[in-house]
């Protein structure tokens, strides 16, 4: 089976929202693509989302509160067929641990931009800002890399 890693910092923000919108898109379009996510920090362990993002979420029809939060591991670069970076040290981080099947989310479609963390600032704007840009990227992510299955 296709499948998809998402992976930001705390994993209570950014990379939930991704899997969010990532697992609507496959149910909507009935594919079989498997899609998880992970932080590269370990403070939020086993912790739902942020409020902030199960809010922008649910305003979007999509129910991110019963995700928990994991840490990136080894054996996700062998049992994800893509890992997706939020951001430029998520990125660098899965570069030394030795991911190689890895892209950046702001690559598709917002020029390699990082997706900012919403979780220091901006309040709730913040977050409505990075579900657009997330859920922009996401699509453009899955015509690309999952283009047979998105057709
Ligand atoms: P995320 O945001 O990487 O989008 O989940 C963060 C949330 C919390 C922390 C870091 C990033 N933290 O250090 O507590």
């Amino acid at each position: 089976m296709q499948s998809v890693l998402f992976v930001c910092l705390g994993n209570i923000c950014r990379s939930p929202l991704a899997e969010g919108i990532a697992k609507a898109k496959v149910q909507n379009m009935g594919v079989n693509i498997a899609v998880d996510s992970a932080g590269t920090g370990d403070w939020h362990l086993g912790e739902p989302p942020c409020e902030n993002a199960v809010e922008v979420a649910s305003m979007h029809g999509i129910d991110i509160s019963s995700l928990r939060a994991r840490k990136v591991k080894p054996e996700d670069f062998e049992n994800f067929e893509l890992i997706v970076a939020l951001d430029e040290s998520n990125l660098e981080y899965l570069k030394q641990m030795g991911a190689q099947n890895l892209v950046k989310l702001g690559d598709f479609g917002y020029d390699g931009a990082d997706v900012p963390d919403p979780y220091f600032f901006d309040g709730f704007d913040g977050f409505i800002e990075v579900f657009s840009m997330i859920e922009v990227c996401v699509n453009n992510l899955f015509s690309v890399k999952f283009e047979k299955l998105t057709q």
